[in-house]
């Protein structure tokens, strides 16, 4: 199940040092518990303490938990290996090699995961590998913390082929970071739950402004390029949701079956109604005129058009032209809110986890991977197998039906378009074991 690349073959790892949890009187205790067949505790360690020089980068969008997990890589280092010389790289992967770096010390970092955002600074694309790896190797660093989504775990996989490249005993974790959800291969990626929490406020608003008015429409967008995940869950915590557009489910405006027919039904039944909208939905039906200059962002994103307001817009001209009822539509754009605030208390257990479970990897001497929950277990898993590919709602699966049911709203699909999509969805995943079990390179972790 659990995936690897020891830095180097396991006789050397083996030969290493002793692992210091062994005398950490905080694991001490866990020596009294069963050990799973499938764990592995290990005894050595491939870095001693003295020797590691760690740094950490965030890049990308910004995520509740940067912090925390920032702030648990440095107290994990300290507390459990006794590391303790860390160092923050500013503003993303550039900051390598065009800004100086920040010294991070447990004192300095107590009380970071109260704040939203990263203390380090982020950016996007632009960078130049050689640069980072000859910066990694000047300043003499053999564990490169690198948080950040799948643009920034592909730059961790060139950055780690680049440091096999030329040798170097270094150690490359990532972890993985995007409140959209949609990485693949692990349980869920942390911010999502409080991005879902935060979203929560927008609908209340929404509803609250819809029933205090006649015909009253919340509209609400959230975050969501690629896949609905955020407005589903919010959708479903809400239940005052009447209908939800999500990037992953084709809809229509016009005609019988049509949005307009279904908000017109539902105004008449009710006096009000909510919609709420990922930023992704709907792409296809933007006119041209909508269109933005550029087309992607610096880390390859597609830059979408604004499909709130666009619907927004759509909606207020159909009922005025119509002349049959007068809608009173708010419009609530609450984007960013939902990811610049600091992470809640779910999201910072499994931050902790996280950032531990990658100080854990680097020190036994794992490279080239990144951390992530599969099935409920703490695992280490190439980077390449959670960059290529995006998770998307499968809206002929049980979670979409469950949507549907609960808002009531209609499937706008034909019975044509549910086999068509029943044909485009992927085969079921490879279990991870088929691959990757056999070999002696791989080892396992056992996690606290
Ligand atoms: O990838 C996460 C995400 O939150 C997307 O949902 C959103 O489109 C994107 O980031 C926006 O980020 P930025 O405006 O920083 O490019």
């Amino acid at each position: 199940m659990f995936l690897t690349y020891p830095i180097t073959s396991p006789i050397f790892l083996f030969l290493t040092y002793p692992n210091p949890l062994q005398d950490n009187p905080a694991y001490s205790v866990v020596k009294q518990y069963f050990v799973h067949d499938d764990d592995t505790v290990p005894q050595k360690v491939y870095f001693e303490s003295d020797e590691v020089n760690a740094c950490i980068v965030t890049c990308g969008g910004l995520c509740p938990g940067l912090n925390t997990v920032i702030r648990e890589i440095v107290c994990g280092l300290n507390y459990m290996y006794g590391v303790k010389r860390v160092l923050g790289i500013d503003g993303g992967y550039r900051g390598f090699y065009a800004k100086n770096t920040i010294a991070l010390t447990p004192k300095s970092v107590n009380d970071i995961h109260k704040r939203g955002g990263t203390v380090l600074g982020t950016s996007r694309g632009g960078h130049d590998t050689s640069k980072i790896v000859d910066s990694i190797q000047d300043r003499g660093i053999n564990q490169v913390y690198i948080i950040g989504g799948d643009g920034t775990q592909k730059g961790a996989s060139v950055i780690f082929e680049e440091i096999r490249r030329r040798g170097l005993k270094v150690a490359v974790v990532g972890i993985p970071k995007t409140i959209d959800n949609d990485i693949p291969i692990i349980d869920k990626s942390f911010g999502f739950d409080t991005a879902v929490e935060e979203a929560q406020r927008a609908i209340n608003a929404a509803h609250v402004e819809s029933e205090s008015i006649e015909n009253g429409i919340g509209f609400v967008k959230l975050m969501g390029r690629y896949s609905g995940f955020i407005a589903m869950h919010a959708t479903l915590a809400s239940r005052d949701v009447d209908c939800c557009l999500i990037p992953e489910s084709p809809f229509y405006l016009e005609g019988p079956g049509g949005l307009f027919e279904y908000i017109e039904k539902r105004l008449k039944e009710n006096g009000h109604m909510v919609i709420v909208a990922a930023e992704g939905a709907g792409q296809e039906l933007l006119s041209d005129s909508m269109h933005s200059m550029a087309k992607e962002d610096a880390s390859g994103n597609k830059l979408l058009k604004d499909v709130g307001l666009w619907i927004s817009q759509k909606i207020k001209d159909h009922f005025a032209k119509q002349n049959r009822m007068t809608i009173n539509l708010k419009y609530i754009d609450p984007t960013y809110m939902i990811r610049a605030i600091p992470s809640i208390a779910s999201d910072n257990v499994y931050c902790t986890l996280l950032a531990q479970s990658s100080v854990h990897g680097a020190m036994a001497g794992y490279t080239g991977i990144t951390v992530g929950l599969v099935n409920g277990r703490h695992s280490y898993i190439p980077f390449h197998r959670i960059t290529e590919k995006r998770n998307k709602v499968v809206i002929t699966d049980r979670m979409w039906a469950r949507l549907l049911s609960s808002t009531n709203q209609p499937s706008f699909l034909s019975a044509k378009d549910v086999i068509e999509d029943k044909k485009e969805e992927e085969p079921p995943l490879q279990l991870l074991d088929d691959e990757v079990c056999s070999g002696d390179n791989n080892l396992v972790n056992k996690q606290n």
